[in-house]
């Protein structure tokens, strides 16, 4: 796992957008389209406005691209601006200039839930399966929609959302008891078999999600530490989700001796 510490949440989106593109440039040189998972929350939107920029700029073409969202909320009515559909068209589709058509979410609204979360493992499965996963951190420690206790192994499927997510989430909605008490989400079982994984988080309410996910045993009480099993994970953080760490030092140390073709150049 490479760990990252950056300024502020400004140089975690430039360098998180650096390392998407650099995996992005590499898949589309060898005549690919490249796949990325896409995260919702406010953890990645700086790294959504550094990927927007870097494509405005013309240094990045995701036009072929395809995208997939890790989850999507059970029980809003189609078209509510704080389903997850709506905010990836916001956020990424349109700002990264990707065709509608290929970006993915999964179908929280099916009658039949069960099938719509087969039929979104299989659509990532026909994409030739995600290059680079964008993530962002729960203050439990949940990736996508894995609250804690989800299985290690487990597929896209219905979860149950733990009142402490419910609690962060509330502040899309107008009342907390608007936020949806179900969700789809790839499991981690899916997120593990993205070749890179990305995983961006900033301030200090983060700090012990984020030492938990890299410093902490795996353990399915804090989902996000299977990452510690992926050969590809990154995680950026900032200063303040950085202060918990133990070894802090040695991961700012770690990057100011890194040879020039491991560094990644930010845009
Ligand atoms: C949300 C999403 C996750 C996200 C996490 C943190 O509910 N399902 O994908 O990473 O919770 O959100 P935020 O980045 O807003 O703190």
């Amino acid at each position: 796992m490479d760990v990252i510490i950056c300024r502020d949440d400004a140089e975690v989106g430039a360098y998180a957008a650096a390392k998407v593109a650099k995996v992005a440039q590499a898949v589309q040189k060898v005549g690919k389209n490249v796949v990325i998972g896409v995260a919702t929350g406010s953890s990645p939107l700086a790294t959504y406005a550094a990927l927007a920029k870097l494509v405005e700029d013309g240094k990045l073409d995701l036009s072929q691209a395809s995208a997939f969202a890790l989850d999507e909320y059970v029980g809003l009515p189609q078209g509510h601006p704080e389903s997850y559909r709506e905010v990836i068209r916001r956020t990424v589709a349109e700002p990264l200039r990707m065709r509608s058509d290929r970006v993915h979410v999964p179908d929280g609204f099916a009658d039949d839930l069960e099938q719509a979360a087969a039929d979104y493992e299989q659509a990532i499965k026909d994409a030739g399966g995600v290059d680079v996963q964008i993530l962002g951190v729960g203050s439990n420690g949940h990736i996508g929609f894995n609250e804690p206790t989800s299985s290690l192994n487990s597929r896209t499927r219905i979860k149950t959302l733990t009142p402490r997510t419910r609690a962060d989430n509330a502040r899309f909605f107008d009342t907390p008891e608007q936020v949806p008490h179900h969700c789809l989400t790839q499991g981690l079982g899916t997120i593990m078999d993205a070749r890179h994984c990305v995983l961006v988080a900033s301030g200090q309410g983060k700090a012990e999600a984020v030492k938990a996910v890299v410093e902490g045993p795996i353990t399915a009480m804090f989902p996000g530490s299977v990452l510690q099993m992926h050969p590809a994970a990154t995680v950026i953080v900032d200063e303040a989700a950085a202060s918990a760490l133990e070894l802090g030092d040695y991961y700012r140390q770690m990057y100011d001796n890194l040879p020039d073709w491991q560094r990644v150049v930010l845009g």
